[in-house]
């Protein structure tokens, strides 16, 4: 089985080979809720801070969404060619779309592997987050279809330790890595911890690269 890409009411949709036609996932980044932001666990993770985040693992861009609603610039990086065209249609709509427009103007995506674009695409930033898919069976905030279509594109993202540790050897300040409460952590036992009610945000931080000019 594969993933195909359709266009479903003027949106590219993507969807199981297995799956009815036309009944592809796309993206309505304005169905994603941000009122009250300023509480959201991955918002407090990311911190006072922030002006510029690099968002490694894009996904369906709900993660780089709430950053960027919440004031931030992010930089997302998505390596699967499939989730990062139906992302990319996305927040074109948004961009078209008034109430959208700002915060996806926030927004820069590229197909790239973060584990050889984040030396370059981390410059200047605060925090990188690094979101890979969770292991088997563990709970995710994303809807069951989606984490359904999402693994059978990419898979278990077996190397997200090696991202962790590439995301560690750059100068950016705080890397954040989400993680479902079960799991170990990726690397390091990490300085601190947000826990939220579906995942938890594990923080690492360099205090030596914080200072700011
Ligand atoms: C769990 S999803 C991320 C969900 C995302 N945070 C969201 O809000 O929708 C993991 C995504 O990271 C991507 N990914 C994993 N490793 C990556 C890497 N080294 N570079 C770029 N993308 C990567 C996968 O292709 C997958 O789309």
């Amino acid at each position: 089985m594969g993933v195909i890409l359709e266009i479903v009411d003027g949106r590219l949709a993507m969807r199981s080979d297995a799956d009815a036609p036309s009944s592809g996932m796309s993206i309505d980044l304005g169905s994603i809720d941000v009122r009250a932001l300023g509480g959201h666990p991955l918002v407090r993770a990311v911190g006072k801070g922030a002006g510029h985040v690099v968002d490694a693992t894009a996904g369906l861009g709900g993660d780089a969404w709430i950053l960027a609603a919440s004031g931030r610039t992010v930089v997302a990086l998505e390596r699967h060619p499939s989730i990062h065209a139906v992302l990319e249609d996305a927040l074109m709509r948004a961009r078209r779309t008034p109430a959208l427009a700002p915060v996806a103007a926030r927004i820069t995506l590229s197909q790239a592997d973060a584990r050889h674009a984040l030396a370059e695409a981390a410059g200047g930033a605060w925090a990188i987050l690094v979101d890979p898919m969770f292991p088997p069976k563990a709970k995710s905030a994303l809807a069951p279809r989606d984490i359904r279509l999402v693994k059978e594109a990419v898979g278990d993202d077996a190397d997200a330790a090696n991202l962790l540790a590439v995301a560690l050897a750059t100068t950016v300040p705080r890397i954040i890595v989400k993680r479902p409460h079960e799991a170990p952590p990726l690397g390091d036992e990490p300085h601190h911890v947000i826990e939220s009610r579906l995942v938890r945000y594990d923080i690492y931080d360099r205090p030596h690269l914080m200072h700011r000019p």
